[in-house]
């Protein structure tokens, strides 16, 4: 409605106006295009209140104090960090094996020989100021020390994703400010592969060459190019296979091939690989019927082999916790599992359908550790596509701003991989507050690794609560009643005592100090989101 009221800048290039106007005419301008500002960001941003405070212009390094890379190993690492660009990147206690490039604040080279920490000091300074941060890179088995952040085409692309889609996103991981926050991996689901059987052109043919390594379908023309492009902004990339031999939207998966395809996608370039179930259970027992070893088998070949190549390769298994995947994963060299079915299909009860994923990926907390993540599946929110049909355009989500803090807070609390999947060439403002909070992330990629602990739960309320490695702890409030609702939660069941200086994590702000319990009113599907410190004496 406001496009039609608001003349557009061809229309005002070609008005005359008289010098003794302009004064009144630069005020409407100015009111109309505030307007004409403020409408379009309530109407992409379901009118929410925007709680992230902007980033300043000084320098702020943000994402992980901790970084996990194996013996030898191609490193890459782009320092997240807000301000005023041009910024100058140093750092101290880098490994001799590593270098950073200045300008652009990205570290390359190779992961030290000799397991062990290498505590660093990140700098960087602008004309605003000067910054650092603690970085330990850890060599030694374990990579993903913190969960992986990042994007995956999925819930935007589905069956239609090209290698264009994958470069675009990149860039805008790097032009809407969301690397500067630690997102990182450029992740390709399903159907980069050839689909057998197809008529269409594009997709169709032979899936694997005479060698039998796999061949991308023609949406992807070079993947290797695809992954150095990716790298070239400092950024990982991703693929997707599946131990079956179809994938789950019916393209080539990696059954009998696993060795090739290991080799393949590391020769390629790729640094995460998302291991999809789907077609696999055809080749064993029926539901019911399986063992263990049925449902790890796949992910222990699959497992071993990507530790044998010349590059780390985060293993994200997805067979939707089937066989308590929590129990074993570690087994198998995974660094996450997801812990249910997909998110986005999952029905609507009272709650949308990111509650009920929440509240069983929270059952597993105990599993949780550096290197191995629950995954209760993506941050769908922004413009999203539809799950129960691919064809229909992308739009914007209709969860209420509340439960997009909610979604997002639960899922730091339960330091969950950090996956966007809505559509990275429509960012709203409002989508970026919620993806974009320093603090908020800071709670995901603490150095601890803790999933937070279940204090309370009912039809009225859900409490999280995760222990960080700076001794304070980070709070989850939610209500899930569809009024107001004052919450409360005592230290006693906290484990804390004496006065705590509470700070709100959403608004980055001190809120003042509590004794004995915290206490809050909570919107409707709303959290309250805090980090309680014990207030020094
Ligand atoms: C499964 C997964 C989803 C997605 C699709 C792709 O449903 O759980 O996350 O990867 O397959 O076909």
């Amino acid at each position: 409605m406001y496009q039609r009221s608001t003349p557009s800048l061809s229309t005002l290039r070609k008005i005359r106006i008289p010098a003794t106007q302009w004064r009144a005419v630069a005020k409407f301008l100015r009111f109309a295009l505030t307007t004409t500002f403020l409408h379009a960001v309530a109407a992409s941003a379901s009118g929410g209140p925007i709680l992230t405070p902007k980033p300043g212009p000084q320098p702020k390094i943000n994402g992980p104090t901790v970084y996990g890379a194996r013996r030898g190993k191609p490193f890459l690492y782009r320092i997240p960090c807000t301000g005023q660009r041009p910024l100058q990147f140093s750092a101290t206690g880098l490994p001799a094996s590593l270098t950073l490039n200045n300008e652009t604040g990205i570290i390359e080279g190779l992961a030290p020989q000799v397991d062990g920490s290498y505590p660093v000091i990140l700098k960087a300074t602008n004309r605003k100021g000067t910054v650092t941060r603690k970085f330990i890179i850890v060599v030694g088995d374990r990579i993903a020390l913190t969960p992986p952040m990042g994007w995956n085409d999925w819930y935007t692309h589905y069956d239609r994703v090209t290698d264009a889609v994958m470069r675009d996103a990149a860039n805008a991981m790097v032009a809407s400010g969301m690397a500067d926050f630690g997102y990182q991996y450029v992740n390709i689901d399903d159907a980069w592969m050839v689909k057998p059987g197809s008529d269409d052109p594009m997709l169709g043919g032979a899936p694997r060459d005479a060698d039998g390594a796999i061949r991308p379908n023609r949406r992807f023309p070079d993947m290797k190019a695809l992954a150095a492009y990716i790298h070239s902004k400092g950024l990982k990339a991703g693929l997707y296979s599946s131990p079956g031999p179809l994938t789950c939207a019916e393209f080539a998966g990696s059954y009998q091939h696993e060795k090739a395809d290991a080799q393949k996608f590391a020769d390629w370039g790729f640094d995460f690989l998302k291991y999809d179930w789907c077609s696999y259970g055809s080749l064993v027992p029926p539901k019911g019927h399986r063992t263990t070893e049925d449902y790890n088998k796949p992910y222990t070949l699959m497992g071993n082999l990507l530790k044998e190549q010349s590059r780390d390769i985060v293993f994200n298994l997805c067979q939707y916790g089937q066989g308590d995947v929590w129990s074993w994963g570690d087994s198998v060299g995974a660094n996450s599992w997801r812990t249910t079915g997909d998110l986005g299909i999952e029905p609507r009860t009272s709650l949308p359908g990111f509650y009920t994923v929440g509240f069983a990926n929270a059952r597993h907390a105990d599993f949780a550790a550096p290197g191995l993540w629950n995954d209760p599946d993506y941050i769908l929110i922004g413009n999203i596509g539809n799950a129960h049909d691919f064809v229909q355009p992308a739009k914007l989500t209709d969860l209420t701003p509340d439960e997009q803090y909610s979604y997002m807070s639960m899922w730091v609390l339960m330091a969950s991989p950090l996956f966007f999947s809505g559509d990275m060439s429509k960012l709203d403002p409002f989508t970026l507050n919620i993806l974009c909070n320093s603090e908020v992330i800071d709670i995901d990629q603490d150095a601890l690794g803790r999933q937070a602990q279940v204090i309370a739960k009912n039809d009225s309320e859900f409490i999280l609560a995760k222990p960080m490695a700076d001794g304070s702890l980070a709070l989850g409030l939610f209500n899930l009643g569809r009024e107001e609702k004052k919450m409360s939660v005592e230290w006693n069941q906290l484990g804390l005592a004496g006065t705590q200086t509470v700070r709100d994590v959403w608004r980055q702000k001190n809120i003042g100090h509590s004794e004995g319990q915290y206490a809050t009113t909570v919107n409707p599907h709303g959290v309250a989101l805090v980090r309680l410190s014990e207030t020094s004496k």
